[in-house]
């Protein structure tokens, strides 16, 4: 199963991640979640993403694809992988189809969600995450039972450094300029399949699980 989840930023492609690792167990490849480690470490690679992290720009492709060429060569991509926020750009998706076929493997889907942008702000701007196991809530669509507090681990919420409303305004914007190409792109290599995420969160993941019956 070798999935790639594209969608514009607070579209649900982490929400929806969680569930296609729980249910499928395949390693989820988030280059966000990548860059964000590798800033809590300290490393040149962190300290490089976050000053466009910060911005809400994209990292350069060059960094981008280093990271992902070395993470899809490890043993446990081998039986498949699920690519989240990667490929964001043409040039992206060009090298990982160059990165695939040297590894001898093919993309099954890629799976757009789609959200309209005018909700996105409110979806990012209320997004909170556990610092412990990584779940993600919202204080409106999604709250955990208690305040502040992770169902699943008891673990502390926090709010990420570029969910404030001037660095998600960029993401959008940023984003937006990017998506049509690299949909486009998709669409022609006939990968592209299209879910609605203003559905309910188990809705969205009902559709994908729809989807991949196909490929199981
Ligand atoms: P990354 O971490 O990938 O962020 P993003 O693409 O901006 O996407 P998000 O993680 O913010 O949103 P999501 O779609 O996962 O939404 P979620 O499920 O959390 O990237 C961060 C940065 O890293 C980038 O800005 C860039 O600088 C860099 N980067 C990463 N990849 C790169 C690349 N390939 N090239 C260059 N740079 C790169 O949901 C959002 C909220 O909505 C949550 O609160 C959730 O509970 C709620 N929600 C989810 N689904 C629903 C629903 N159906 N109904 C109601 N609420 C919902």
């Amino acid at each position: 199963m070798n999935l790639v989840l594209m969608g514009l930023p607070g579209a649900g492609k982490g929400t929806q991640a969680e569930q296609i690792v729980e249910k499928y167990g395949v390693p989820h490849i988030s280059t966000g979640d990548m860059f964000r480690a590798a800033m809590k470490e300290g490393t040149e690679l962190g300290l490089k993403a976050k000053s466009f992290m910060d911005k809400g720009e994209l990292v350069p492709d060059e960094v981008t694809i280093g990271i992902v060429r070395e993470r899809l060569s490890k043993e446990d991509c081998e039986q498949g992988f699920l690519l989240d926020g990667f490929p964001r750009t043409v040039p992206q998706a060009e090298a990982l189809e160059t990165l695939l076929e040297e590894l001898n493997k093919k993309i099954d889907y890629v799976i757009n969600i789609n959200v309209d942008k005018s909700i996105l702000m409110e979806r990012l701007t209320g997004r909170r995450i556990c610092k412990d196991c990584g779940s993600t809530y919202h204080l409106v669509f999604n709250p955990p039972a208690k305040e502040g507090v992770c169902d699943r681990c008891c673990g502390e919420l926090y709010q990420r450094a570029d969910d404030n409303a001037e660095t998600v305004q960029n993401r959008l914007d940023v984003n937006i300029k990017q998506q049509e190409p690299l949909l486009t792109f998709y669409e022609a290599k006939g990968y592209l399949r299209t879910i609605d995420g203003q559905q309910d969160i188990e809705k969205v993941f009902a559709d994908i699980e729809e989807l991949l019956r196909v490929i199981r």
